[in-house]
């Protein structure tokens, strides 16, 4: 952190410990009736509630202070300027340039590449809607399957956004491979007919090992039913290394490029995106982006208070670095969204999982939370126990729709109060007054009743926010995921570390490639350290067994 926000955030935590030390959410609620309008804000049709988070208006106003002397608007201009501010790839970061529908010029590097956006777009859209109206087909007529095999950002996004709009699938069922085991390809493979089938192979690089694998295996598959000559029309590629896709067998036509200005876990927007369009149609998809390019504009020019993106961040900053909170939950009350929190964890991990700063140093302070969650109500009968009642403090993100895409009796209604009850129960919890009364009132017997009643306290006290959005639609889709990548950056930025590397994921590469040699056999396994050494010769006699 530079150093007029480390001074901003060592009040924080000063005042955290004095101050603000026996404050509490309830309490903020009854100073202040007006709480809720004032601890809210909204971005088009999104409401993002944080009022129920341990945060005063001098902490709020500390904490936007903090921004300030973390120089965001600069750094912010910086970003949207086209700026390298992906330092150690020496490369600006300009995703948001793919669903900026505007007319205006958009400079990277000094040339405008609207056109260039633009141009593959088009391409994409002629294409997918080709392959929806049957009018570009496989060896056996219409495409009624694609498999997208990607990893990475190449998988998540398209896996999550398809997940999340199925009820705007009108296109060919979708599949996706990601993992290298080879359980993942062959139950693919296995529910997929040949002969109708598109293969999309998705990978920024062309060179990711577990893609390269998967994607040879289906080749190999697929030559076995269909011959070499029809890969052509059955095989696409996603890549902004169009060199490798032609050596691949691809046909130029069928490759998508993207540039390298858009980073793989913020590539949904670009080519990646090829199987949502597959799906949901390329009107759906731009209405997605759309979604996306308004949160941007709202990022830009909201004001701070107002400004959501903004304001998640710095709760995120106040919960991690003034509270010490390690983890941060989201908790979408929307099962279309039941792979939202795992596309968040790639996001945010990747993007701030770091402990070198701008300038070269070890940080001296925390980064990344851990970030995890799984859709309510579900997660309600798993590990709500350890939110409620465990020594860990949990800051947790509850996403509710007020209409159900596909409603049913009055299941929807069910959902929303699940919701509203969990945030209010870890706000209010119970007090051992209220629990004793119950007890006393159900008339059980006092020794059974002391002994019970301390395991039927819930301290409260517990932070979350909450999104509350009309319906999950594409649009709104596209602002929900904008917004969590602002938030990453706005992090990022006060951190003070670069969110757009990922070294972080390099060495278990090279390990493994050292390793499969040996894993092999074909090498020994000389002396490396005595666990890993161990393991291998473990497991040749157990495989050869
Ligand atoms: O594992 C790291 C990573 O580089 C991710 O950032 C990326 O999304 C993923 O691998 C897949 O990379 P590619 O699209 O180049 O195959």
């Amino acid at each position: 952190m530079i150093d007029p926000a480390n001074e901003i955030l060592k009040q924080l935590q000063k005042q955290q410990k004095t101050e603000a030390v026996d404050q509490n959410i309830s309490d903020l609620f009854v100073a202040d009736p007006d709480r809720f309008d004032r601890y809210s804000a909204r971005c088009g049709s999104i409401l993002f509630d944080y009022s129920k988070n341990n945060i005063s208006d001098d902490q709020l106003d500390l904490l936007l202070d903090l921004a300030d002397a973390a120089d965001l608007n600069g750094k912010r201009a910086a970003l949207f300027n086209g700026q390298h501010v992906n330092v150690t790839e020496d490369r600006a970061v300009q995703h948001m340039a793919l669903r900026n529908l505007s007319d205006e010029p958009i400079l990277i590097d000094g040339r405008d590449v609207r056109s260039d956006i633009e141009g593959v777009r088009s391409r994409m859209s002629d294409f997918a809607e080709g392959v929806r109206a049957g009018t570009i087909v496989g060896q056996g007529g219409p495409f009624t399957d694609v498999v997208n095999i990607g990893i990475g950002g190449s998988d998540l996004g398209p896996v999550m956004v398809t997940a999340a709009l199925a009820p705007y699938h009108d296109g060919p069922r979708v599949h996706f491979v990601s993992n290298v085991d080879g359980a993942d390809i062959r139950q693919v493979l296995a529910r997929v007919p040949a002969h109708t089938t598109l293969f999309i192979i998705a990978s920024k690089t062309f060179t990711t090992q577990e893609t390269m694998t998967n994607a040879t295996t289906a080749r190999d598959w697929f030559v076995e039913q269909c011959g070499e000559a029809a890969i052509a029309d059955h095989f696409v590629a996603l890549s902004t290394a169009l060199d490798k896709t032609q050596a691949f067998g691809i046909r130029d036509d069928r490759a998508f490029g993207f540039w390298d200005w858009v980073g793989g876990r913020y590539s949904v927007w670009s080519a990646i995106g090829l199987s949502v369009m597959l799906a949901v149609g390329s009107e759906n998809f731009t209405s997605f982006l759309s979604g996306a390019g308004m949160v941007d504009g709202h990022f830009q020019t909201a004001p701070v208070r107002e400004n959501i993106p903004v304001l998640m961040a710095l709760i995120g900053i106040f919960h991690r670095n003034v509270c010490g909170y390690d983890t941060h939950a989201v908790l979408p009350y929307d099962q279309h969204l039941h792979r939202f929190a795992a596309y968040l964890q790639q996001l945010d991990m990747e993007s701030n999982g770091k402990r070198i700063g701008l300038d070269g140093e070890a940080v001296a302070h925390d980064t990344g939370p851990i970030v995890w969650g799984e859709p309510g109500t579900n997660g309600q009968h798993a590990f709500y126990q350890l939110i409620h009642q465990g020594t860990s403090i949990i800051p947790a993100d509850f996403l509710i729709a007020a209409r159900a895409n596909n409603p049913v009796g009055d299941h929807h209604e069910k959902l929303v109060a699940n919701a509203l009850a969990q945030t209010e129960a870890l706000m209010l919890g119970k007090s051992l007054k209220r629990v004793t009364a119950d007890l006393q009132a159900s008339g059980m017997e006092q020794e059974r009743m002391e002994a019970l009643a301390a395991h039927k306290v819930f301290p409260g006290n517990r932070p979350t926010n909450t999104f509350l959005y009309p319906m999950l639609t594409p649009h709104v889709l596209g602002q929900l995921i904008a917004l969590y990548e602002h938030k990453v950056f706005v992090q990022g930025a006060i951190w003070n570390i670069n969110s757009f590397d990922q070294w972080g994921v390099e060495l278990g590469k090279e390990l493994a490639g050292e390793l499969l040699p040996m894993v092999r056999g074909d090498v020994a396994v000389g002396d490396r350290n005595g666990s890993t050494s161990g393991l291998v010769s473990a497991f040749h006699a157990m495989r050869d067994q």
